[in-house]
């Protein structure tokens, strides 16, 4: 929420930042703004909406200089307006601030600094750094910065510069993200790694409490207590043109074709479909701690939970382990039972979700193990899990999550895979067929993706449609809670996921010929059900879409809409199904004009509460 960039070195600033927020705009694009320091002197653009505004008013108005910051906002203090972008100033206009996170206590500080004289312009809470840091500064702009920081509680990722200390950029973090890019005779900082990926593979992420000077040629790194310390440098792998659209016209379209990929990377080299051998490199638990396991639970927000969901059938069903499911934001306020033979699986593709790592903390401190499934390399939740199991996708950029779904349950049949075989719970048989079923996965999503334009037909038909219902059962009914998530957040459509079964409960009482009901049928124990229920909801007039096997005669003749999928085991059919699922609303959102890439109102990484 919110993206951060920063240069300094030799090089025109204005240019670098913006080509940085450019990456980072899925964080937020309600407002941008750029500060670069020249001569002395700051000089500062800021432009409402998305970041083409403030590129279009950096063509009649650029700025020169070779260090600056600049932020691309997600509002939470202060609606989106000019005054209210990033970055924000002291009463002087010398010193600059932006900043990504909540201070908790800002009419608290901004009380006490008006009755001392400083005047606001904004509305926001990151106004009050940049008067505390004016309060304290006497030429030495990182201890202004510590001594301000020394005074606010909430959550900070910010970058200050100040007009009267061109050399370095002082940045600090607290439960916000920040990493700080390595050049020669130059360095950067952003919010996460697509925005430096075209200039420096070389990065160090800060931790929690750590304030850094960064100047041209070098980086001083503080921890909490002020001593020096040095972080590791991580060489990242990503590539710079994972992050490019690549010919397709949205990046969620690339990385919904990306999933073939993503899940033979998150698989390969971590089993073998010669002997069935499991190699998870430490991200997992020892045999021992496998076997005396009472409970997982899984915990995670939106896309991340839903393949929670499925998780639970995994374990379940191949570890014969019992499973609880929270969303994160409810876990942390429960108080779950957590001991030291339970284990927390925590998903998280950006691995900054605040609710996510406040629930990660929150099993760290009732003892109870955590393991990350994770995108994100070097992120908050990855470092502070006990072990994590990355997914292998690249960048995602698409606030709507795809390739992060189908990377998660990959991650998920690994793990399950993993403690079943410790457990002995599955014979060795089983377990070898099931690993060169999930070899042959990337084939058959591959052969899934040829359902868009199908997709692209069936979203022209229904593309006025009000509301939706998407119903599934047993393993899929969190594919249908995904297929109404991604139809809601970017074609701005009311969809339901509801267990088919449970329909005749409530839900039934909705359809009509106005409500199109999606129904995943494919094969596997619960079809005949859900064949009764597709009876149920057409004879109270419902037009159903089916999503069933290929071959299935018997959708083909009782449903007037239908797309077929390979056939899979059942317990792969999830990583399946959800593919036309995830075209259907792509294409449904491009029908309809929407902004796929930039819904509204949404925000890639959910950094606050
Ligand atoms: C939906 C979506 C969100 C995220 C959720 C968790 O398409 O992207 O629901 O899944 O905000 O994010 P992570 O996985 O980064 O913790």
């Amino acid at each position: 929420m919110c993206g951060i960039v920063g240069y300094i070195g030799s090089k025109p600033a204005g240019d670098i930042i913006i080509d940085g927020l450019r990456r980072l705009e899925y964080r937020g694009y309600d407002s941008a703004g750029i500060a670069v320091l020249q001569d002395r002197a700051i000089e500062l653009r800021r432009s409402v909406g998305k970041l083409s505004a403030l590129v279009k008013a950096l063509e009649s108005n650029a700025v020169r200089g070779t260090v600056g910051i600049g932020h691309t906002r997600w509002a939470t203090h202060g609606r989106p307006c000019e005054e209210n972008a990033h970055p924000h100033t002291d009463c002087t206009g010398k010193i600059v601030v932006v900043h990504n996170g909540i201070i908790e206590n800002y009419l608290e500080l901004k009380k006490q600094l008006q009755q001392s004289g400083h005047v606001f312009k904004s509305e926001t809470d990151t106004e009050v750094i940049a008067h505390l840091v004016e309060a304290r500064f006497n030429g030495d702009l990182l201890q202004a910065v510590q001594g301000a920081l020394a005074q606010v509680r909430g959550a900070y990722a910010l970058g200050v510069i100040a007009a009267d200390e061109p050399g370095r950029i002082i940045v600090a973090r607290r439960d916000a993200p920040l990493i700080i890019g390595l050049g020669e005779g130059e360095n950067f900082l952003a919010s996460d790694i697509p925005a430096l990926l075209p200039y420096t593979r070389r990065m160090v992420f800060l931790e929690e409490g750590d304030l850094a000077a960064i100047s041209a040629d070098k980086v001083v790194i503080y921890n909490s207590g002020g001593e020096t310390v040095v972080r590791k440098e991580h060489s990242i792998a990503w590539d710079a043109v994972q992050a490019e659209k690549g010919g397709y016209k949205h990046f969620m379209l690339k990385e919904i074709f990306e999933q073939p990929q993503a899940i033979q990377d998150t698989f390969r080299g971590r089993l073998s479909p010669e002997d069935g051998a499991i190699n998870l490199d430490g991200a997992t638990l020892p045999a021992e701690a496998v076997r005396q396991l009472s409970k997982i639970y899984i915990v995670a927000c939106g896309t991340s939970y839903h393949a929670g969901l499925v998780g639970k059938f995994l374990f379940e069903n191949l570890a014969r382990i019992p499973v609880e499911v929270d969303i994160a934001s409810e876990f942390r306020y429960r108080s779950p039972v957590l001991d030291k033979n339970a284990v927390a699986i925590v998903i998280s593709q950006s691995g900054e979700t605040a609710d996510t790592l406040a629930a990660l903390r929150l099993s760290k401190q009732g003892k109870c193990p955590v393991i990350a499934v994770c995108n994100a390399i070097g992120s908050t939740v990855s470092r502070e899990a006990d072990a994590t199991l990355y997914t292998r996708c690249g960048p995602e950029i698409g606030v709507a999550s795809t390739k992060a779904f189908t990377g998660q349950l990959t991650a998920l049949y690994l793990l399950a895979f993993d403690w079943a075989g410790k457990r002995g719970t599955l014979t060795g048989d089983t377990l070898l067929r099931l690993i060169r079923e999930l070899w042959e996965v990337p084939g058959k999503v591959s052969e899934a993706l040829k359902s868009s334009d199908t997709m692209r037909s069936l979203a022209k038909e229904f593309s006025q449609a009000r509301d939706f219902l998407y119903l599934g059962r047993n393993i899929n009914y969190p594919v249908a809670l995904e297929g109404a998530l991604k139809l809601k957040e970017i074609s701005y459509i009311h969809a339901e996921g509801y267990p088919a079964g449970e329909m005749k409960h409530g839900p039934i009482a909705l359809i009509d010929e106005d409500m199109p009901v999606m129904v995943v049928a494919t094969a596997g124990k619960v079809y005949e059900k859900i064949l009764g229920n597709i009876e149920e909801a057409q004879a109270r007039g419902g037009t159903i879409i089916a999503v069933a096997t290929e071959g299935d005669e018997a959708i083909k003749s009782k449903t007037s809409h239908h797309v077929f999928v390979p056939h899979v085991d059942e317990l792969f059919s999830p990583i399946i199904n959800v593919v036309p699922l995830q075209l259907f609303s792509y294409h449904m959102a491009v029908q309809r004009g929407c902004d796929v890439d930039q819904p509204r109102n949404l925000a890639k990484s959910v950094t606050v509460e």
